[in-house]
């Protein structure tokens, strides 16, 4: 009889069903595994006929479907890897800005072409599954991962977190190029006390729906395929043995993918946050909870097994969980034999010119010029550059977390195994300026100056008497890869190595100095700003940074990027992110005020924006109604420039306490030379409520401030009142 589960003229799951018919339990509590490929591969693989592996590519990735076509049903690996800015662990592919720095852009076009491009990447290496995108709110600067993060605001991630699964996901997971997305990490995982990662989130289930839920619900109504439980706990309950979050709120979501643990959360259960007294009860409860892959946790398929042969654990459990991974691996085309590993021409793809250039728009349009003193784009009388800083010519930093530059990480692939990675393609800052100095003959001298990681003088001396020669500075400053990622968290955010010290001697030198910051996050950039004549970000902008950068120094590129997260001026000045809830009786510490030193939505041009013009289309609502607010801005400079448009709103009164202010639309326009542009939003009513202290959504009548502006600073908005009756 011709099974149903061979022929592909049958849906996905109808083929899943009857596939899972057939199989035996430990078959199906096999494919609720996933191992480390690079491990004790045949007995995971050929014997124990694993579901999924991760961390491998190369070669391998064919060597691992050789066996488990040897196993009774043949059910292809599902093969995932963390490409979360681009395909970065395989040599050669796109590296692309992180997360964050691609945040700075606002463009969901751009950063979905990204995915996409990335899912081409993924998909040509035999991979099928990427671990992203992270859509943790990042709010607290000590948390070794704010820099794998869409920033602090939530409608901001949830949005673009839209994008990169519609790139990664395509319009079919069955096309060729089409990879599984993963929304990561769930839930609260960027607001464990501390900033430590891993740790407690002490937050409500209230304030998880009208914050850390948002960009996770849009992502699942975006059709997202998985979503990965986070290794925190929630007030004291970990993700993965918590069936509130993972059945309850997912199912009210209607979420029919698949949930994979992190990295060993049924071992934690038992090991770290001690809620199982053995790995029994921890792969008896993770089931129970509602995870359907197991992520690295090498006890779980005995002692899954030895429930299910006792009747201890319901079969129906580890039957939904199997059927929605076969389910998945019909619908990419596995069993058609799809998505295999390709020839080394047929990846000809990876890291094209094309893919390269678009690497360098997005890199470009996430630079944030955050001072100007009139210093930038360069004037043609600079004739010599020095360029001085431990991150002007580095390529882990400039790369960031999750790429060539992610060593001795417990959990990344080890470089071992992977054939040496050819950084080649990665253009530095200084590389950029020299490229580009050449092209103006302009001449680029360059000294590290100082070591961001131990305390080290010794070399500013000669840093100094190179930027004595030159007619301008340009220092590169920041962090790297051993202060950011997981497991890296900080109780600072200064400047760390002798980078202060350098600054101080370049201001010494009263050459005009621009400070460019390659980081993975925030730091306290108090001296920077003061210090510098101009100021640009670029966070971690991958391989085409360099490029990016110069253009803008050079004029070459306007720049147009504005913050998705604020910059604290201290780690003891936190909270700073744009919609704290107010309260705060003092509203300053006696240090400090509470103004952060850059705030969210921020970001220069070297054109002139001027706004006007607001206007509501109505001024009295009901709950059903769509508002139209539109606003002129107009560009009074002579150069072209890109400048995006925020729009937020304020309940004024409100029977919980709510933000002052929470953005609710951006726009990012073009505006031509005295060139001025209308820009409308349609903003529906109902996108203005909020969770009342009994979890429901809803919107209260009564009065809400519309606003409009360059960035959340209440000076750059302008305001309109509408009523809700
Ligand atoms: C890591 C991370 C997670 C990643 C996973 C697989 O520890 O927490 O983001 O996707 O393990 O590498």
């Amino acid at each position: 009889m011709n099974q149903i589960y061979k022929n592909p003229s049958y849906s996905s799951s109808k083929r899943a069903k009857d596939l899972l018919k057939i199989m035996t339990i430990e078959e199906k509590i096999g494919q609720m595994c996933q191992m480390d490929g690079r491990i004790d591969t045949e007995k995971w693989v050929i014997e124990r006929g694993i579901g999924s592996v991760l961390h491998v590519t190369g070669k391998m990735i064919g060597d691992i479907q050789e066996m488990a076509e040897r196993t009774r049903l043949k059910i292809p690996v599902l093969i995932g890897i963390d490409a979360i800015h681009g395909h970065a662990f395989h040599s050669g592919a796109t590296v692309f800005n992180s997360q964050l720095s691609m945040a700075c852009s606002w463009n969901k076009k751009m950063i979905e072409k990204m995915a996409r491009i990335t899912a081409i990447e993924v998909a040509l290496t035999g991979i099928h599954w990427t671990f992203s995108p992270v859509l943790c709110i990042g709010r607290d600067m000590r948390w070794g991962r704010v820099g794998e993060t869409f920033g602090e605001d939530p409608y901001l991630i949830s949005e673009l977190g839209e994008s990169m699964i519609k790139g990664y996901q395509g319009e079919s997971l069955f096309h060729d190029y089409s990879i599984l997305a993963c929304a990561k990490h769930f839930a609260g995982y960027g607001e464990t006390v501390g900033g430590r990662d891993s740790s407690d989130a002490e937050v409500s289930r209230r304030k998880l729906r009208e914050i850390f839920f948002k960009p996770f619900k849009k992502a699942v109504e975006t059709g997202v395929s998985s979503i990965m439980a986070g290794y925190n706990s929630i007030d004291g309950i970990p993700c993965s043995s918590n069936s509130w979050l993972l059945k309850d709120v997912l199912g009210g979501w209607n979420f029919e993918g698949l949930v994979v643990t992190d990295w060993n959360n049924i071992g934690n259960l038992h090991r770290l946050q001690k809620v199982a007294e053995n790995m029994k009860e921890a792969s008896r409860i993770g089931i129970e909870s509602g995870n359907h892959m197991m992520m690295s946790t090498p006890e779980f398929y005995e002692e899954a097994l030895s429930l299910a042969k006792k009747g201890e654990i319901s079969l129906d459990m580890i039957d939904d969980a199997c059927y929605r991974i076969l389910k998945l691996k019909f619908e990419l085309g596995l069993f058609e034999g799809k998505k295999n590993l390709k020839s080394i021409t047929e990846q000809s793809l990876i890291g094209c010119p094309s893919h390269v250039k678009e690497a360098y728009n997005l890199a470009a349009e996430s630079v944030v010029m955050l001072k100007n003193n009139s210093i930038l784009p360069l004037r043609d009388n600079i004739k010599k550059i020095a360029v001085i800083g431990p991150n002007a010519n580095d390529i882990q930093a400039q790369l960031g977390d999750w790429s060539f530059g992610t060593r001795e990480h417990p959990h990344i692939p080890t470089w071992d195994y992977h054939m040496d990675y050819d950084a080649s393609n990665v253009v530095t800052v200084l590389e950029g300026l020299r490229n580009r100095g050449k092209a103006k003959g302009v001449e680029v001298s360059y000294h590290k100056g100082c070591s961001l990681e131990k305390e080290d003088e010794t070399e500013i001396k000669k840093a100094i008497e190179i930027a004595g020669e030159a007619d301008i500075i340009i220092a590169v400053l920041g962090d790297t890869n051993i202060q950011n990622g997981e497991m890296r968290d900080r109780s600072d955010i200064n400047l760390r190595g002798s980078q202060t010290a350098l600054l101080k001697e370049l201001k010494n030198t009263k050459k005009p100095l621009i400070t460019v910051l390659i980081c993975g996050k925030p730091l306290d950039a108090n001296l920077i700003q003061r210090y510098s004549d101009g100021v640009l970000l670029a966070f971690n902008p991958g391989q085409e940074g360099g490029n990016a950068i110069a253009d803008i120094i050079f004029g070459y590129k306007n720049p147009s990027g504005k913050l998705p997260i604020s910059f604290p001026k201290s780690v003891g000045q936190q909270p700073v992110y744009y919609n704290v809830l107010p309260g705060w009786h003092a509203n300053r510490y006696i240090e400090v005020d509470s103004e952060p030193l850059y705030p969210f939505g921020y970001g220069l041009s070297y054109s002139k924006f001027e706004y006007s013009n607001l206007k509501v289309s109505k001024e009295v609502l009901s709950i059903d109604d769509i508002l139209t607010v539109s606003v002129s801005v107009s560009n009074s400079s002579s150069k072209k420039g890109m400048e995006t448009v925020q729009l937020y709103a304020n309940d004024i009164f409100s029977t919980v306490v709510t933000p002052c202010k929470e953005l609710k639309g951006f726009k990012k326009i073009e505006i031509l030379p005295h060139e001025m542009k209308t820009v409308t939003f349609e903003l529906p009513i109902s996108s203005l409520g909020f969770y009342n202290e009994r979890e429901e959504y809803c919107i209260e009548k009564g009065e809400f401030e519309i606003m409009v502006g360059a960035s959340s600073k209440d000076e750059d908005l302008f305001k309109k009142i509408i009523r809700v009756r």
